[in-house]
């Protein structure tokens, strides 16, 4: 058990926390906090929906996240706002009103995860006045299914809360902030994270600084790495295993850090493992385009506000969706121990299912991610059965450079085909100097057959899979050969 102290709906907490305690099970077993409801317990429902921010930093900017699966030792030091403290003086929050006089509830299940996503995006809207856009909508509403009322009442709430009035509780008025954000006498009693013994049978570990993660993972290798905890923590909601030792990274000012760098001649950004998808959307926007179209695909708006880069890539899924991405861009890992630090080409990080080349006392530190050249595509395509919120099938992602209509520097690499996310080698092998032509394709669909013999699971079988990877490179082929037809298979495709 280990003190943490936080802000819940801008009343001071106290609450003392096992570590595998989820902010769901806070909210509901010890703080009688029941409007927050559980539906899934996997991060999929959205019905656990509560909005955080870090009251040092954020202040009144709240993020969603899903209760379910976020480590409740997360919330020491931030702000958390469940459905409960909506409502101000009597008066419901506009998104509680909306989703009233527009009939978006019916069993009423989903509806606090619902109203939780719309608070955040009125909040946003309020703070940073912009247009609604509908991919914005989708976005904000993408995480939180509902069975019974239909989506388009909960779209017409959403459009219509804006014109609600809505007068702010006092904690909520960003202008009355120093005055009446009663954080200081009880936050600042409990400054410090959580501590702990490595000796300990359990505990969850909160490190400020990378010296002192890399002591804690010396110490204490058998721990697990804690950062968004958005796969990690179904371990304990779907197959109930007890998480006792955590070392969280998300605390480590090192691993936040997004900065552009050079390594070895190459230009590019050096991602810090702790940093979120939310937070790498304006650099992929930028500079990746199709990388980010694939972010908006992947999880939630929930996991991405909590998941990171760095724990993708340490998870090994085989149908992580951003490894072939990296793959392809030529990403590199950076691993370092209390013995020193080295630099990986990703490649060689995957070893076998669930194998990495992390030895027990290392941890992923930075992702260095290097720039595409003007010359360069990148394409990224994401077959799965929904369209927001769901897991790969099958992932392609293929970079290359058109000279002279014939295809250079090619790489492609796919998810869900292997055991690993893994290149295509023998595909590359025959596209490489290639000119663009049926025949070229055909040839390398049938290479594909070497490259990878896929499993059948509960996403796919084996066939699906390997004629859909070779669809993928149909649909390159087209996007090469044939714009237009494209263009029309990318309105389906999503
Ligand atoms: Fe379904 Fe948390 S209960 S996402
Ligand atoms: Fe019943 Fe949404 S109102 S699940």
């Amino acid at each position: 058990m280990a003190t943490i102290a936080f802000l819940l709906n801008g009343v001071p907490q106290r609450c003392d926390v096992s570590p595998d305690t989820s902010i769901l099970t806070l909210l509901r077993e010890e703080l009688g906090q029941t409007g927050t409801k559980e539906g899934c317990a996997s991060g999929d429902c959205g019905a656990c929906t509560v909005a955080i921010s870090d009251v040092a930093t954020e202040g009144h900017r709240f993020q969603s996240a899903n209760a379910c699966i976020t480590p409740a030792h997360q919330l020491h030091q931030q702000h958390l706002v469940t459905v409960e403290g909506l409502a101000n003086k009597g008066q419901l929050h506009p998104a509680q009103k909306a989703m009233i006089d527009c009939h978006g509830s019916q069993c009423g299940f989903c509806t606090p995860g619902i109203v939780m996503s719309l608070f955040t995006l009125h909040n946003e809207l309020n703070q940073h006045p912009t247009p609604l856009t509908p991919a914005r909508l989708e976005a904000t509403l993408g995480g939180n299914l509902c069975r019974c009322t239909g989506y388009r009442p909960i779209r017409d709430a959403a459009l219509r809360m804006n014109d609600i009035h809505y007068e702010r509780p006092s904690w909520l008025d960003a202008k009355q902030h120093d005055a009446t954000l009663p954080d200081t006498t009880l936050m600042s009693d409990v400054s410090e994270p959580p501590s702990h013994d490595p000796a300990d049978k359990s505990f969850y570990a909160q490190p400020a600084s990378l010296s002192a993660l890399l002591e804690l993972r010396h110490e204490a290798p058998q721990a697990r790495l804690v950062a968004g905890g958005t796969d990690l923590w179904l371990e304990s909601t779907q197959r109930l295993l007890a998480l006792e030792q955590l070392i969280d990274i998300t605390r480590v000012t090192e691993l936040l850090a997004l900065e552009e760098a050079t390594l070895e001649q190459q230009a590019g950004w050096w991602v810090g493992a702790g940093v979120t998808y939310t937070q790498l959307e304006p650099l992929f926007e930028r500079h990746y385009p199709a990388f980010a179209h694939l972010l908006h695909r992947l999880g939630s708006q929930q996991i991405r506000n909590r998941a990171t880069l760095g724990g993708n890539i340490a998870n090994a899924s085989p149908i992580g969706d951003t490894p072939p991405v990296l793959l392809v861009l030529g990403a590199k890992v950076e691993l370092a121990s209390v013995k020193g630090t080295r630099c990986i080409p990703l490649q060689h990080f995957f070893l076998d299912y669930k194998k990495t080349a992390l030895a027990d006392d290392e941890v992923i530190t930075r992702i260095f991610i290097p720039r595409c050249d003007n010359a360069t595509q990148l394409r990224v395509w994401k077959l799965s059965k929904r369209r927001e919120d769901d897991i790969s099938a099958v992932l392609g992602a293929f970079s290359y450079r058109i000279e002279q209509n014939a295809l250079h520097d090619v790489r492609i690499a796919f998810g869900g085909m292997a055991a690993i996310p893994k290149r295509a080698q023998a595909v590359e092998a025959i596209l490489e100097g290639s000119p663009i032509n049926q025949t070229t394709f055909r040839s390398a669909q049938q290479a594909l057959d070497e490259d990878f013999q896929p499993m059948s699971d509960v996403r796919g079988s084996q066939q699906y899979r390997q004629q859909v990877a070779k669809n993928l490179l149909e649909r390159l082929y087209l996007s090469l050969s044939a714009p237009d037809q494209e263009v029309m298979l990318h309105a389906y495709a999503h």
